[in-house]
Parts: C-alpha cells; structure tokens; sequence
C-alpha cells in the first residue's frame, strides 16, 4: 500500500492508502487458486459498486438500512448522549456517510473521519458533507480496514468509532475479532464503538434481502469482475456468471456467490483459469449474530457493552461499547 497525506482540497483532507494493483492481484490469484474459488467483498466497490449499494439500501427487501436508520431516529439523542460532545468520530466503510448526518447536530465532533476503501466515492462523499456542514472539520482516510490500520489523527480528544451497516458480518470469526481489537486500541481508555448488527432471523427473511426483485444485488455482485477486469485486465464476461444467494444455517451467515453458467478460461495478468458450469466464485458472508453472540466476541476483544438497541421485530441491533477496564 501507499500512504500520502494531502490537501483532496480546502475543504477536505484525505489520507491515501489506496490498495496498489499489485496486492489486490496476489489477492484474486490466491482466491481464484482455492479449490472452491472466492473474490475478497472489498472487490465489490469501486465507484459503480458503491452506487449499487446506495441503490441496494433503498430496495423494499433490504430491510437493513431503514431499521437502522430508525434506530438512529429514535435514540439518536440517547446515544449523542453516550458518544458525548467535541470528540473525534471516525467511521469504519463510511460508504455515502449518509447515517452520520443523524448524529452530526447532536454530538458536534470536533474532526469526523471517514474511512473506505472506494476511494473516490469516499471523496466525493467526504466533499458533499463538509458542504453540507461548514462547521465540521473532515479528515478522510482511504484505507482496507481487513489489514492494520493507524490513523494520523491529530489532538487529542475522546475517539468513538461508527460502524454501521453490519459491516462486521462480511468478516469471519477470527477477522471480525482481530478487527474488533484494532477498534479498541484505536479508541483507547476513555473511547467506545457504535456498531450496527444485522440480528439472526427467518432464512426467507435474509434470502430475499439478498436476492431483490429488481437484481440490483445481482448487479453488484456481477460488479467485482469488472472491477477486476478494469483494474487487472482480466477478460471476465459477466454475462457468463449468475447471481447467486443463500442462508447458510450451519454457519449461521449469508452466502453470495456467482454461478458460472458454461464451461470457459478467464485470463488475468498472463494467468488461466478454468471455470466449469455450475463452479461457483464465493463472493461474500454475511453472518448474522444474536446479541448475545455478538457482546461475545466484543468481550474477547476487550470491549464491554454498555447499551443495546433493536426495533420491535428484532431485525437489527445498534451496540454501544467502550473499553474494559
Ligand atoms: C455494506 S457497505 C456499508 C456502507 C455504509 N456504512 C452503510 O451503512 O450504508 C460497506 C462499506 O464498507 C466499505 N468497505 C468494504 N470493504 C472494505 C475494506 N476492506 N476496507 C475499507 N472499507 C471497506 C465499502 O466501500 C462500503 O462503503
């Protein structure tokens, strides 16, 4: 990775660890080499990925964003309560950081920073925020949160980290812990972490939030060959590949794949490789915790629940956690 600090303009700073082409080629050589092959879900987002996923929230069927979203409606002046005034907000794959506008007013940070992965739709959201709020301070860091991270924060001030969207899901056991850990030292002694889970429920529930009517899910998953193929110069044709997604209950998570649908080569960077009908490319988990479950693994990671919301039908649950003693 490379890492710059710099002026993206006066109204934003940007710290630039853009993954190199390089890595992300080690990384689609070793997943596509594995017996069942696999892309990393970071792979979804470039810019048109991260467009699809702003369309993927509206869906009637994904009912994970508005739960959310009321979540933060209803308690948000208990939880700005929590967070506490003029400290450091800094959110894990902020995507559009759309959510952090239901806090902003109430908790008035003194520096927000938004962090992901697909950098230009970090910027161009990064830029609309700082518009939209003249009095908030934006530092934005393009980074891959599945690696160590450190954040060149400058002052002091108390840190809460967001991280919405159950993003914490796509991460496996030992990941997700190693990421919750990162989180805790990250914030210190006197920080916390806010966090969205999407909570266990009916199969039919989750199998159609990842499977909509209108197939935009299936565009964004159809979306990380041509990110590859725009990044790598693979010669992928999506439309050799089918959506595909399904509740795993042994493991207790969503599985995306794609479905090749007649045997043929793809070629990336000198590299051939052979696709049979019916193989599938694993794309993305998404696994579901209980509360329970999940205030578990916060614990393994030195982190202790100090509140806990969720939605009458217990679709999804907001966590408020600071660091053990
Ligand atoms: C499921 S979306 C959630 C977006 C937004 N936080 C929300 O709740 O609607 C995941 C976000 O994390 C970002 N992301 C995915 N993998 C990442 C990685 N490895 N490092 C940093 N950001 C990542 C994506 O670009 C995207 O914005």
């Amino acid at each position: 990775m490379g890492s710059a600090t710099l002026p993206a303009d006066d109204a934003i700073r940007l710290t630039d660890l853009h993954e190199q082409a390089d890595t992300m080629l080690r990384e689609v050589h070793a997943g596509l080499s594995r017996p069942q092959k696999s892309l990393p879900p970071k792979l979804f987002y470039d810019k048109r990925g991260s467009v699809l996923f702003d369309r993927i929230t509206r869906l009637p069927e994904y009912y994970l964003t508005r739960t959310e979203v009321g979540l933060l409606r209803r308690y948000g002046p208990e939880i700005a309560g929590l967070l506490g005034k003029g400290g450091i907000l800094l959110e894990l794959g902020s995507g559009s950081s759309t959510k952090i506008r239901l806090l902003l007013e109430a908790v008035r940070p003194r520096l927000y920073v938004p962090m992901d992965i697909s950098r230009q739709h970090l910027i161009d959201s990064a830029r609309r925020l700082a518009a939209d709020y003249p009095w908030l301070t934006v530092h934005a860091a393009c980074i891959d949160f599945t690696r160590p991270w450190d954040l060149p924060v400058p002052g002091p001030g108390r840190r809460n980290v967001f991280f919405p969207g159950s993003s914490i899901g796509n991460f496996e056991p030992g990941p997700a812990l190693a990421l919750l850990r990162r989180v805790r030292e990250q914030v210190g002694r006197e920080g916390g972490l806010l966090i969205g889970v999407d909570l266990r429920k009916a199969a039919g529930t989750l199998e159609k939030a990842y499977n909509d009517a209108q197939g935009i899910t299936a565009d964004f998953n159809l979306n990380v060959l041509a990110h590859i193929n725009r990044r790598l110069g693979a010669d992928f044709d999506p439309g050799r590949f089918l959506h595909e997604a399904h509740y795993n209950a042994r493991e207790g998570r969503i599985e995306m794949h794609l479905v090749c649908r007649q045997q043929h080569r793809v070629r990336i960077d000198g590299r051939s490789y052979l696709f049979r009908a019916g193989e599938t490319i694993h794309t993305e988990n998404s696994y579901k915790y209980s509360i329970a479950e999940f205030q578990q693994r916060a614990a393994q990671a030195g982190l202790v629940p100090v509140s806990v919301w969720t939605d009458p039908e217990d679709l999804f649950s907001m966590h408020y956690l600071t660091v053990a003693a």
